[in-house]
Formats: structure tokens, C-alpha cells, sequence
């Protein structure tokens, strides 16, 4: 549970951004989910949309009026919640300010990021601040990155103890996505040197792991006959999370490794969707063709309930040690928005209301809250589960 007390805070969690994409989604799931005597607000600039949202999910619910170009408004913010869950990105943009207000007012804070470079420079910014006040900062706590953390997670407390570990995860899904993530998407393919400048600067601060190892290589592109299909290598925000709970967690033993993939049936399939990152990438550099492509879907547009309702993510783990081979499956519906709103929400509520181990600074949800969000997520729907072999 958070170190702050009820009486502490007016509200137990403040969604920041409420009236997005995925923000309405997360407050109309705390509405249908949230224990009755947690106390929680909707905030985000707009008044007018955030009371029409108010209206739609009941009296209860606070609301909180606050702007990213506001900084005073985000302190106050900070100072008004326990947890603080934000989906206002690109979060390289707009998220530093409340990044810093809740590590100094000691505020839990979560995210739905999945831009390397916010997450590192909010390491090397805010991270020695939230351990002093107690503030846990996590980033990338949708379907970025949840599944495939604590699919790790999962599959390595199926294996050995004490013993060197590797595991490979492979991604499949068939969905659509919102404006808001293709904003985001094209910010990052246009971001590649500061990527990099800010993946160093991390690693110049963060201290090097005493007496184990742990890694996160990029694999080569295969087929993977343990999974029936084309492995991609996936360089996703994902690897460098499962790499952080792989070196918070010593129960990934004293040697791990993990490599992701996306997992794709034909190979003209995987030769047409690197051909067509590529393009988008290539792309995102030019400032007009960046712009022409923001154009074609806007913020706030998203896929449709009917689209949401056919879409689906599984994600195939393969896990060795000591003589064990153990094949794991993490599985939902529409991964980028239902499914994401789902596992958002419900690390705030972990994050408000579980007992969790004691963890402060910028933590993995699988180090922060592992057993609660996968018991959370279980009861909720999604599937963890040990398959049978292929
Ligand atoms: N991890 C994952 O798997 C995952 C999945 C889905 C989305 N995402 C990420 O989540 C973020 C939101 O996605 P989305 O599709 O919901 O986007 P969206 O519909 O565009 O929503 C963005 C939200 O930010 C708010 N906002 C923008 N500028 C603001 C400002 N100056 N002050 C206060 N609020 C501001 C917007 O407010 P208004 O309503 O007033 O415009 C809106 O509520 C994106 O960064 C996306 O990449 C991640």
C-alpha cells in the first residue's frame, strides 16, 4: 500500500488525462472496479469534458483541473492524490513536470509510456528523489509493458531457483491503434540519437549488479520451431523492463537472460511488416511526412468497441534452467486500449490499496507489485497460464 495514509491525501488516485483515448476507458473501468470506499478524481485541462465525463460516472467521482504547461497545477495535483496514473504523452513531451511533483511530494506515480528516453531520463532526474521521500515511479504499466514483465515474472517462478535462467517471449497480436499511441510511435522513430544519449546517461548513473548477471541481447531474426513461427527481434520498451526486474529480483538467478520477438506465421508477413516499420521510420525523420502521418489519425481517435471486441495479444514464453524447460502464455482481448486500460487501472488500485513489498524510486511492476498484479490481471481475465509443449 502506498506510505501515504488515507488522511494524508483527499483522493486515493487521480487519473490524469481521463478525458483521452485510453483515460476514458481506464476511469470507466475504476468506476465498475474500484473498492466503494476508495476515494478517487479525473483531472486533465478541459473542465467542460471533464465534468461530461463526471456526469457519466456518477456523483462520487472528484475532478481536478490541471495543464502540462501549468506547472503549479500539477504540484497541486501531486499534493491531492496517493497515486497519481497519467495518460497524457508523448510522455517525452508532457510528462516530466508531474514526474518530478510526485517524486517530491512522494506521491505514487504511473504511466502508460513506452518511450525508452522518458523512462531513462526520469531515472537520472527523479529517481534519488522518490527513494528519499518514498515515491514509487512506474513507467510503461499498460500493455507496454505489463504482459511481458510479468509474463517473466511468472515463467521464472516456474523454473529452478539459484540457477542461471533464459527465457524468450513472443509477442502475436491483431489490433488496431489510437491517435494518441501514433503520435507517440512517430516522436520515437524521430528520436533515435536522444534515445541513445539518454540510454548512456542511465548507464553512467545506475549502479552495476553485484555478484549476478543479467541481459537483455537483441536475438537474430528465425524461425523458432518451439513457438511455430518466424521470430522477429522486437526492440520495444519491453526487453529493458523484464532487464530491470531481472536485476531488482534476485529470484532470476544469478545468471538470466531474456530476448523478445514477435512471433509471425508467414514469412510474408514478417518480410512486409519490417518493410513497413521501416518506412514509417524512415519517415518520422522528415519534419513534413512526420506531419502528413500525424494528419491521417488524430488525438482522441481511437479503434471502435466492435473493432476492440475482435481484437487480441498473446504472448508465448519459452523458460530454461537447471534442466527445466517450461512453456508459458500470457493471453487478453484488444491489447492497446481495453486490455491496456485494464492493467492500468489495476496497478493503481495495487498500488492504493495492496500490500505490496516495500519499493521506492523508479521500480518494474513486476518488482514493484509481481504477485498482486498477476493475481489482480488473473481474476480480471487475463490469462496467465503453463502450456502444455508445442
Ligand atoms: N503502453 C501502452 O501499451 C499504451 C497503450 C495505449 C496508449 N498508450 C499511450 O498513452 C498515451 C495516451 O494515448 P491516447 O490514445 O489515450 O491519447 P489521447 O486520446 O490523445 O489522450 C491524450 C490525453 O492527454 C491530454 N492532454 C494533452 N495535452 C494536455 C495538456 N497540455 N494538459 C493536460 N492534458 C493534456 C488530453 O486532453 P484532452 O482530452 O483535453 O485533449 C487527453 O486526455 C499516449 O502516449 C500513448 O502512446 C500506451
Amino acid at each position: 500500500m502506498s506510505r501515504l495514509k488515507r488522511a494524508d491525501r483527499p483522493y486515493d488516485i487521480v487519473l490524469f488525462g481521463a478525458t483521452g483515448f485510453v483515460g476514458t476507458l481506464t476511469a470507466e473501468y475504476l468506476a465498475a472496479h474500484a473498492p466503494d470506499d476508495l476515494s478517487w478524481a479525473v483531472a486533465g485541462r478541459s473542465e467542460e469534458k471533464l465534468e461530461r465525463l463526471r456526469e457519466r460516472l456518477g456523483e462520487k467521482v472528484g475532478v481536478l483541473r490541471a495543464d502540462v504547461s501549468d506547472p503549479a497545477s500539477l504540484r497541486a495535483l501531486a499534493e491531492h492524490a496517493r497515486v497519481v496514473a497519467t495518460t497524457v504523452g508523448p510522455y517525452v513531451s508532457y510528462g516530466e513536470e508531474l514526474v518530478a511533483a510526485c517524486a517530491d511530494t512522494g506521491a505514487d506515480y504511473l504511466d502508460l509510456t513506452g518511450e525508452p528516453e522518458f523512462v531513462d531520463l526520469m531515472y537520472v532526474r527523479h529517481d534519488a528523489r522518490a527513494r528519499e521521500t518514498g515515491a514509487r515511479l512506474l513507467h510503461a504499466c499498460g500493455f507496454d509493458s505489463v504482459p511481458h514483465d510479468l509474463g517473466v515474472f511468472f515463467t521464472v517462478r516456474q523454473l529452478p531457483e539459484d540457477v542461471p535462467l533464459t527465457v524468450d517471449g513472443f509477442v502475436s497480436v491483431d489490433a488496431a491503434f489510437s491517435g494518441g499511441t501514433f503520435a507517440s510511435a512517430l516522436g520515437q522513430f524521430a528520436r533515435g540519437r536522444q534515445m541513445l544519449a539518454a540510454a548512456r546517461e542511465r548507464g553512467r548513473h545506475e549502479p552495476r549488479l553485484m555478484g549476478r548477471r543479467a541481459a537483455a541481447p537483441v536475438g537474430a531474426p528465425r524461425f523458432a520451431p518451439e513457438v511455430g513461427a518466424w521470430a522477429l527481434p522486437l526492440p520495444t520498451i519491453d526487453p529493458q523492463i523484464v532487464l530491470r526486474s531481472a536485476r531488482a529480483l534476485p529470484r532470476y538467478g544469478p545468471d538470466f537472460r531474456y530476448r523478445h520477438y514477435a512471433a509471425v506465421r508467414r514469412l510474408p508477413v514478417a518480410v512486409g511488416g519490417v518493410a513497413a516499420v521501416g518506412t514509417l521510420a524512415a519517415a518520422a525523420q522528415l519534419p513534413p511526412a512526420r506531419r502528413w502521418l500525424s494528419d491521417r489519425l488524430k488525438p482522441g481517435e481511437g479503434p471502435s468497441a466492435q473493432k476492440r471486441a475482435r481484437s487480441w495479444f498473446s504472448v508465448r514464453f519459452v523458460g530454461e534452467g537447471g534442466g527445466r524447460r517450461v512453456y508459458t502464455e500470457v493471453a487478453g482481448g484488444d491489447p492497446g486500449y481495453d486490455e491496456t486500460a485494464k492493467m492500468f487501472a489495476e496497478a493503481a488500485l495495487a498500488l492504493a490499496c495492496d500490500d505490496l513489498p516495500p519499493t521506492a524510486g523508479q521500480v518494474t511492476t513486476a518488482a514493484a507489485m509481481g504477485e498482486a498484479l498477476t493475481g489482480r490481471l488473473t481474476r480480471a481475465g487475463v490469462g496467465f497460464r503453463v502450456a502444455a509443449r508445442r
